[in-house]
């Protein structure tokens, strides 16, 4: 595989399954230094000795914890730079859940944890990782190196569907934190990007807690869906641009989903 990302740190949560794995495997391939999180340790370590036996080197460290929390969120951008030697410059927003239903029906008792990881846990990781980014842009003359945040919307972030709403409220609100930081952020150097991913196959629909029968109708219908290594190939395109470019913004979806 090339190896774009090779002199590149990275901050990566929600690591221990689907989406989040596949982008640790890229990054790894693709040549990065890797801090992984997510808070089951057994599936982490996992992967990062797997990880690592296959490219040879020690490319993926592992701190679990919960990735909502500022402590946790601090010491991962600490282990990045006290493990690999330099502050991470490319942190991908990625941890989060799926919630069934809408405002009327989805149960009101998963409301707060899920707001907490997707929303607030996102915009404290995009701060804490802006805050940094910017302060090592401001040694370089630019065009420096390239710096990114990269945050996981969703197609119901853009689309209303009234059949996630609840989990949908959560990514309207984090493509509007990403647009809000890119506008920020890259006049300073730090490209912040959002990539809205239409159905994805994960661990995502039970965690969610879908309907087996309905899902797997529209599973059928908009067949094949994305696997995760489409969204973390597209995470490598966006990373491995020259510092002056910025995809900023990008959906992807499988060919046959027509909704949302
Ligand atoms: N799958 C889809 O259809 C789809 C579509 C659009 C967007 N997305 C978004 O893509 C991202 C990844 O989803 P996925 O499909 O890969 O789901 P997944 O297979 O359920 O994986 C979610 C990951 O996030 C971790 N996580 C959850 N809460 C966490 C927390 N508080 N702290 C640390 N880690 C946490 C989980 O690990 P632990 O349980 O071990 O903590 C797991 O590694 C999410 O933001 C999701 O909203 C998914």
């Amino acid at each position: 595989m090339d190896q774009t990302l090779a002199d590149r740190t990275a901050v990566l949560t929600g690591a221990s399954a689907g989406i989040g794995r596949a982008i640790a495997e890229d990054l790894a391939r693709r040549g990065a230094s890797v801090v992984i999180n997510a808070r089951r340790e057994g599936p982490l370590h996992e992967l990062a000795e797997a990880v690592n036996a296959e490219v040879g080197r020690e490319a993926v460290v592992c701190l679990a914890g919960d990735a909502a929390q500022l402590t946790t969120i601090q010491r991962l951008l600490d282990r990045a730079k006290d493990h690999f030697g330099h502050q991470a410059d490319l942190v991908v927003v990625n941890a989060g859940r799926g919630l069934a239903g809408s405002v009327m029906t989805s149960d009101m008792a998963q409301w707060e944890d899920m707001v907490t990881t997707n929303l607030l846990g996102a915009a404290r990781l995009m701060r804490e990782a802006g805050t940094r980014m910017v302060a090592s842009a401001a040694n370089e003359t630019w065009p420096g190196k390239p710096r990114d945040i990269v945050v996981l919307g969703s197609t119901v972030g853009r689309h209303i569907s009234p059949f996630s709403s609840m989990y949908g409220a959560t990514k309207f609100g984090v493509n509007s934190l990403a647009e809000a930081q890119r506008r920020e952020l890259g006049p300073k150097g730090v490209r912040v990007s959002l990539i809205e991913p239409g159905i994805v196959k994960s661990e995502f629909q039970a965690v969610a807690g879908y309907d087996e029968k309905s899902f797997g109708d529209l599973m059928e219908k908009f067949s094949p869906v994305l696997e995760p290594d489409d969204v973390a190939r597209t995470i490598a395109f966006i990373c491995a641009q020259p510092a002056g470019v910025h995809v900023c913004d990008v959906m992807i979806r499988g060919t046959r989903q027509d909704y949302p």
